[in-house]
């Protein structure tokens, strides 16, 4: 949670409600954009069902859909008098409309348009990979174009951006996301959830060495990821071992981080030629989003890449690249920039790819 003071310069500003309930956040945040599109957070209140998910080794939707009920207006209440403001003084309500557990979406994107209705401002209804994407321009200011690599719980995945509503994706996972392989592989370790803190944790301690596991798809040309395989080869390997002491546990998690740190990298640098191919003379640039961004191996792996390559690495700070209001706030700023808005009959979508071709709006960039 964290307020970002501002340079109030007397031009116009648009204040944007931003509402995040895709998953197991329950999230709300004001953001401004001033005319030269620079942003600001006033307010970012991000509450976490990590504890009543806890028991389950995972995220129960319908659990997750009755929370987000339960918590979302004390959430947009704590959010605007963070941000010492009051809903009325909202130029527009944003929230994720997908993809996502539908149950949660749709509570989100219910309140933003009882919300837009009543105040009579117009709602925008967002896609949370779109909010990911463009995190990196409120906190960094970055210009199109990017390549930006997501790699969360729920994605993994290439995505040039050239601009607002201006995606190609790249790869993507063919069976499990980034995040969730950290999550099994902890599950199947006993080590607890969210795994991919406890995996790195306990791999600090351990010799990434003793185990070679495999890396999946490394050898293919396509910029597609799969972890499916490698985390098999762990559950083989924890098996064949059994009982595991502590040092055991220690180096299958790093050797699993070792493996995919290998993955991640060598795709990353691939995704950075291929840019230098399709954007030739075009400064090549890497954001990363999602919340495998917090691991410091791959983060220090790609800050290899990113030099060798000559790209600027940009990695928002961890609290903007995990589920956040502020995101969906900014995108909903930078689609409110361009006339973007929504109807109030916009349907939630479970599934809803950022390179589809309906993205329910308009096409903007370079
Ligand atoms: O972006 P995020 O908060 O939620 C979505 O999935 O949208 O990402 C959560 C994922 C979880 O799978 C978690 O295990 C992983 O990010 N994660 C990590 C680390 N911190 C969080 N994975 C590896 N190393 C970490 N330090
Ligand atoms: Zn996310």
């Amino acid at each position: 949670m964290g307020v970002d003071q501002i340079v109030v310069t007397g031009q116009a500003q648009a204040i944007i409600l931003g509402i995040e309930t895709s998953c197991d956040e329950t999230a709300a945040a004001l953001v401004t954009r001033d005319e030269s599109g620079r942003g600001a957070i006033r307010s970012n209140v991000v509450r976490s069902q990590l504890d009543e998910h806890a028991a389950f080794g995972g995220v129960v939707p319908e659990l997750a859909a009755r929370s987000h009920v339960e918590w979302l207006d004390h959430i947009i209440a704590q959010a605007t008098d963070e941000a010492g403001m009051d809903l009325a003084d909202v130029d527009a309500v944003a929230a994720t409309a997908g993809p996502g557990l539908i149950g949660g979406v749709l509570v989100g994107l219910t309140t933003a348009k009882a919300l837009a209705a009543s105040l009579g401002k117009p709602l925008i209804a967002v896609n949370h990979l779109e909010g990911h994407a463009l995190t990196a321009r409120l906190t960094d200011g970055v210009e199109f174009p990017y390549l930006m690599l997501l790699v969360s719980g729920g994605h993994s995945q290439f995505v040039l951006v050239r601009g607002v509503g201006q995606y190609e994706r790249w790869g993507g996972t063919i069976d499990d996301a980034l995040g969730e392989a950290f999550d099994k592989v902890a599950k199947l370790l006993s080590l607890g959830h969210p795994g991919g803190p406890a995996v790195e944790r306990v791999a600090r301690d351990g010799d990434p060495r003793r185990f070679r596991f495999p890396r999946p798809l490394l050898r293919e040309a396509r910029l597609d990821f799969s972890f499916s395989g490698l985390k098999t080869a762990v559950r083989l390997q924890a098996e064949a071992l059994a009982p595991l002491s502590d040092q055991d546990v220690a180096d299958i998690a790093a050797g699993f981080q070792a493996a995919v740190t290998e993955i991640v990298a060598t795709r990353s640098r691939q995704a950075l030629e291929r840019f230098g191919q399709v954007l030739p003379g075009v400064q090549p640039q890497l954001v990363v989003a999602g919340g495998v961004a917090a691991n410091r191996a791959i983060a220090a792996a790609l800050d290899r890449v990113a030099q060798d390559m000559g790209a600027p690495l940009v990695v928002p700070p961890i609290a903007l690249c995990t589920d956040n209001g502020a995101m969906v706030a900014w995108a909903g700023a930078e689609r409110l920039a361009l006339g973007d808005m929504s109807s109030l009959s916009v349907a939630a979508r479970p599934r809803w790819p950022l390179d589809d071709p309906d993205m329910g709006v308009n096409q903007h960039g370079v």
